[in-house]
């Protein structure tokens, strides 16, 4: 199935729900989620493939071992669901050819680019037969009824105005993204309780969190710490660096993430979009990557 749809639409939270329950519904058919911004080679696909379907291998095995190890494991499971998301973010898509290879195996090609199929090498795409989801924008009630949602599990019982609420709900729904109503629904909060220490949400504190939304993707995320913010900085002032130069700048800039945690953060980065990977070389193990900083919406 190839599903497609704007940023923020809740194409990723869906195939996840979907997977879990599926996961919980039988044991027939085991869910195998992908992110293919974080594996972006063949090589790394099919390892994570095999990793979930417990196969056994050691660190730097062949492909056409890891190939070989987990089609004798498919022979014990019944089939395998396999969602790639991002799948436009990879420089190639071999991995598609080689996991339709396996048998048994069902694909879901998740992107926002709707365009996405077209450009595939005509060799995979002959592979696939997709049936098409198109993950439409919200109307203005959906999204209401999204906000509200997470109003109501997020906050205390009417600290809401009706007015500020609503303005909310214009922003997200103008904005044709719940990702940045979710963003003023927290952020207006903040605004209230830390900031102008009241107890009720009003109108001009929306209007206050709505100044900081265009820049919400470095300072406004709650959960980015300083060490966050510091890598962000580097990204920002070297534009196509590495990642071991990075973390010498780090270290130098009094970053005092142990590398592996340092690993972590980077890739959370990676992962909300806030910093861009862009490949050097192509090639099974090609890993080597520079990387950007993402400004802005
Ligand atoms: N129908 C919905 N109900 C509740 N939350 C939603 C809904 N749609 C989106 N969201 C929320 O909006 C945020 C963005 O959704 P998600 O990450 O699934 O978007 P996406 O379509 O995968 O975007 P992208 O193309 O950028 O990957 C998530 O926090 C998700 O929980
Ligand atoms: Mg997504």
């Amino acid at each position: 199935m190839f599903i497609h749809g704007a940023p923020g639409i809740g194409k990723t939270a869906t195939v996840r729900s979907v997977f879990r329950e599926l996961g919980e519904y039988t044991s027939k058919v085991m869910p195998i989620y992908v992110n293919c911004w974080e594996d972006s080679t063949t090589y790394s696909v099919m390892s994570r493939i095999a990793e979930r379907l417990g196969v056994r291998f050691r660190r730097g095995e062949r492909l056409n071992e890891i190939m070989a190890l987990t089609r004798s494991r498919m022979d014990e499971v019944g089939g395998i669901a396999v969602a790639f998301d991002e799948v436009d973010k990879p420089c190639e898509h071999y991995f598609l050819y080689k996991t339709l290879s396996l048998g048994k195996s069902s694909v879901f090609l998740i992107t926002n680019k709707k365009e996405f199929m077209a450009y595939l090498d005509p060799r995979i795409r002959g592979r696939l037969t997709p049936e098409t989801l198109e993950f439409k924008p919200y109307s203005h009630e959906e999204t209401e009824r999204i906000l509200d949602e997470r109003r109501f599990t997020a906050f205390v019982p009417r600290c809401w105005d009706k007015d500020a609420f609503e303005l909310v709900v214009e922003e997200a729904f103008k904005l044709k993204d719940i990702r940045s109503g979710l963003f003023l629904l927290l952020e207006s909060g903040r605004v209230a309780e830390i900031v102008e220490a009241s107890r009720r949400i009003e109108k001009r504190y929306v209007e206050k969190a709505k100044k900081n939304l265009a820049g919400f993707n470095i300072r406004g995320s709650p959960d980015l710490r300083d060490d966050d913010k510091l890598i962000l900085e580097l990204v920002k002032e070297n534009p196509g660096i590495t990642s071991g130069k990075l973390y010498e700048l780090f270290q130098q800039k009094g970053g005092r993430m142990a590398k592996s945690s340092f690993r972590r953060y980077f890739k959370k980065l990676i992962d909300q979009k806030l910093i861009r990977r862009e490949f050097t070389s192509k090639g099974f193990r090609g890993r080597s990557s520079k990387f950007f900083y993402v400004g802005g919406f």
